[in-house]
């Protein structure tokens, strides 16, 4: 038996402000895609911003459903409309950014689990790491320079 450790390097900074200018202005995307939520169970609206190679923003919303899993989170809401518009475009950045209508959220708020597994496909695809920064509604952001950073042991295609 050996051990093997898996270590992932993330960067944070303090504020937005304390981003480059062209991350503030995704970040702002993200936001006001935020605001346009459609989230009336969970009052948890999420917003992403996708930066393309062609200088085009993609944003997208959690849209929820009464029948529960049918919803869709906001990165994957982004992503998929990114691929099905400009399928040859890499994707260079996303920014996402999520609020509650219940509690104050000044944590940063990591893609779940479904939607690292989305974005993973996509970098994957176009051989070109996607940069994610996320946040709550205000304090800390974090940056992480590809997506494979936030899912060890993706499962890609080689394991078809
Ligand atoms: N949600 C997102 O949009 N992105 C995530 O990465 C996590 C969760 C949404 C799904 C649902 O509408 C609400 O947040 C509560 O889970």
């Amino acid at each position: 038996m050996k051990e093997v450790k898996i270590e992932t390097t993330l960067q944070v900074y303090d504020h937005l402000n304390d981003t480059p200018k062209e991350v503030q202005d995704l970040m702002k995307q993200a936001i006001s895609a935020r605001e346009k939520a459609y989230a009336p169970y969970s009052k948890f609206n999420v917003g992403a911003a996708l930066l393309l190679e062609n200088k085009e923003i993609i944003t997208g919303s959690n849209q929820e459903n009464a029948s529960y899993p049918s919803g869709l989170c906001a990165e994957r809401t982004a992503i998929y409309f990114a691929g099905a518009k400009y399928p040859e475009e890499k994707i260079i950045r996303m920014a996402i950014s999520a609020s509650s209508k219940i509690h104050t959220t000044i944590t940063p708020i990591p893609p779940c689990g479904a939607c690292r597994q989305a974005i993973s496909e996509y970098e994957n695809k176009q051989n070109h790491p996607i940069e994610i920064y996320f946040m709550g509604e205000s304090g800390k952001v974090v940056r992480s320079n590809s997506l494979a950073n936030l899912l060890p042991l993706g499962f890609d295609k080689s394991y078809l």
